[in-house]
């Protein structure tokens, strides 16, 4: 398939080009488009096909539905039951990167709820995404724009690498400002499904209450039936193997140190922890950015996943983060990327690395 690639200015959006992906939007084709979080892969939420389609170009189980972004809040209302006792807070929070689970109103295809009576509704804060619904004068229904299971692209050149050839139009715009995907709120039960960059704390502040937070909201093993299917999939991860170090720094180096004939690994983790590895074990290292810095290492996480394959070893070793404000979405995609692969001391470690066999 030719995949019609649009460069589009992210603060002020050429109308002419925003028409075009429109148009495709509204003959049934697939858009990816940038949004504040990640980039997104559209379709008109009505369209049971074109929804399919989407399905299609990422790999992705058919029992996931999908996210579907509006436009105004006029819009959401028009295909969710928002509660009344939301809605003051809710429009003063829209637009911004918050999704919300809510009882459906209008009839959407199997293919965007996966047969589920409620709905996934976000209005992001992207001058593109915004001018893009508007014109094509429909809700798009948009996951994130990753060939399923994996990271999550953060940047027009991303998608093309992921999508290209697969979808019908490609909006190239800047890097996500987020680079992490929203977070998920179950307004019924008023359950963090999903940590993102609006986070626990700022719930708290905005709706007076805390949210629920369950051991699906850590990325820590799936539930049984997860309330949000998606959330019971494997996740971001790389080609390469990845396991988690939960425990300081410091504990972590010396539990390298005692293995012997430890394989080549990359290590992934902030500038400060990467300083120490380098100099301590000589690994190769990805740097996230400063710790004083949550959000940026939020933003590069995606990208560090995707760069860790570049380097052709058979394991990458990331560290853990506090799970307080960002950190907790940090930490929910870092387990789902180390597949739950993590070790605390050098016995575990051994273990993971026999299990692999990387060692004998
Ligand atoms: O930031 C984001 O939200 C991005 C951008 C593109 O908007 N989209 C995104 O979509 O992350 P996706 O499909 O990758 O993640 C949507 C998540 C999935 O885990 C899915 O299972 C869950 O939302 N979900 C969708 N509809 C749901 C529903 N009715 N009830 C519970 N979970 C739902
Ligand atoms: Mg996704």
């Amino acid at each position: 398939m030719d995949t019609k690639i649009l460069k589009i200015d992210t603060v002020e959006p050429q109308q002419s080009r925003i028409k075009e992906a429109a148009r495709i939007v509204k003959s049934g084709g697939i858009v990816v488009f940038p949004t504040e979080t990640v980039y997104g892969i559209g379709a008109n939420a009505f369209d049971a096909k074109a929804c399919a389609n989407i399905f299609k170009a990422k790999g992705r189980p058919s029992d996931n539905p999908l996210i579907v972004t509006v436009c105004s809040l006029e819009q959401a209302e028009e295909i969710a039951e928002i509660p009344s006792q939301y809605i003051d807070t809710i429009k003063k929070l829209w637009p911004s990167p918050i999704t919300f689970i809510v009882k459906a109103k209008a009839k959407f295809p199997k293919e965007v709820t996966a047969g589920l009576d409620t709905i996934a509704i976000r209005m992001p804060a992207h001058p593109v995404a915004l001018s893009l619904i508007k014109e094509a004068g429909v809700p798009i229904a948009a996951p994130s724009a990753n060939p399923s299971k994996k990271p999550t692209a953060t940047s027009g050149s991303q998608c093309i690498k992921y999508f290209g050839g697969k979808v019908d139009c490609i909006i190239d715009s800047d890097e996500a400002f987020f680079g992490i995907e929203s977070t998920i709120l179950d307004l019924r039960t008023f359950t963090l499904l999903r940590p993102g960059p609006f986070t626990q704390e700022e719930l708290k502040k905005v709706f007076g209450k805390e949210p629920t937070i369950t051991k699906t909201t850590k990325g820590k093993q799936s539930e049984e039936i997860a309330i949000s299917p998606g959330t019971k999939y494997a996740h971001y991860a790389p080609d390469t193997l990845l396991f988690l170090f939960e425990g300081k720094i410091g504990e972590m180096l010396d539990t390298i140190a005692q293995i012997e004939n430890m394989p080549h690994f990359v290590f992934i983790g902030s500038s400060e922890s990467c300083k120490l590895a380098s100099e301590e074990l000589g690994c190769s290292t990805i740097d996230l950015g400063k710790r004083s810095e949550p959000f940026k290492i939020a933003k590069n996480l995606y990208d560090s996943l995707i760069m860790l394959d570049s380097f052709k070893v058979k394991l990458g070793i990331i560290e853990a983060f506090d799970e307080n404000g960002i950190g907790l979405a940090i930490m929910n995609r870092i387990r789902k990327a180390s597949s739950h692969s993590s070790f605390s001391d050098s016995e575990g470690l051994l273990t993971l690395l026999i299990a692999e066999g990387l060692k004998s």
